[in-house]
């Protein structure tokens, strides 16, 4: 299993870090016979298995129990898990037993959204030995505030704030850090001054690593296409075209054929 080490090392020899989205036993058994480096049980669990609008929907048990059937389908995968909307705005004691909670489903570490507010309590859990991503830019947990869905940090003092951030981050002691949607220029300025991996998503080729969902990587969403997704296969197409196969079949009876029963 990679450890929070191996991602440092990665940083420090130039290696970038891939990590793709993971929300079952099914694809967290064929990812970890592929060479992605680490898995993120995203809350975007709650809109892409879901059927959510938004991620707000998310809850522990929601992502405990999708963390447990990743970590049953990728034994030595390092897993991040994201902690739900609102769950790191609870009590000292609340916090703890979310963490704990989804670290004994099997979450190797957990990624909080926003910096603002959450120092203190970050701190707190990392000194409780837990590993912890942090992930700014376009938060999607804070939709509603930011006004929707866009790029992030385009004026000179949101880039300031987003840098001051970032630090304050790292020095709370995240493990990485995740940035998602703001300009390329200010993804490598952070980049560089931090020495906690960044692993972008929309944010360009220069952080230390990239992040994508795994249903848009595998094109398994035909009406969503934001501009940084690349789909490297066209998996509704082939679903679609697999299901029709099989009810030509039925309706023709040559299915199931001879080989397919029992005599
Ligand atoms: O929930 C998620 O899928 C994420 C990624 C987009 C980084 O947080």
């Amino acid at each position: 299993m990679k450890t929070i080490l191996d991602f440092s090392k990665m940083k420090t020899n130039k290696e970038k870090i891939s990590m793709l989205t993971c929300y079952d036993y099914w694809s967290a058994k064929l990812l970890s016979s592929s060479d992605v480096d680490l898995l993120l049980v995203g809350d975007s669990v709650a809109m892409v298995m879901h059927g959510y609008s938004d991620t707000l929907s998310a809850t522990t048990d929601m992502m405990g129990l999708h963390t447990s059937a990743v970590r049953k389908g990728a034994p030595s995968s390092f897993i991040v898990t994201d902690v739900p909307f609102m769950e790191f705005r609870k009590s000292k004691s609340e916090v703890v037993e979310t963490a704990r909670k989804l670290m004994a489903a099997g979450a190797s570490g957990l990624k909080v959204e926003g910096a603002l507010g959450n120092l203190e309590m970050i701190r707190f859990i990392v000194d409780s030995g837990v590993p912890v991503m942090g992930h700014l830019g376009l938060t999607p947990q804070m939709h509603n505030q930011l006004g929707g869905y866009k790029v992030q940090a385009r004026k000179q003092a949101e880039q300031e704030a987003l840098k001051e951030q970032a630090l304050q981050l790292q020095n709370a002691g995240c493990f990485a850090l995740v940035l998602e949607c703001v300009p390329a220029a200010l993804a490598k300025e952070v980049t560089q001054h931090l020495q906690i991996p960044v692993i972008g998503i929309g944010s360009g080729s220069d952080c230390d690593g990239q992040v994508l969902v795994l249903q848009d990587m595998l094109g398994a969403n035909s009406d969503f296409k934001p501009k940084f997704v690349r789909s490297y296969e066209r998996f509704s197409e082939l679903v679609v075209s697999a299901a029709n196969h099989f009810v030509e079949d039925v309706k023709d009876k040559s299915f199931p054929s001879e080989r397919e029963m029992y005599t």
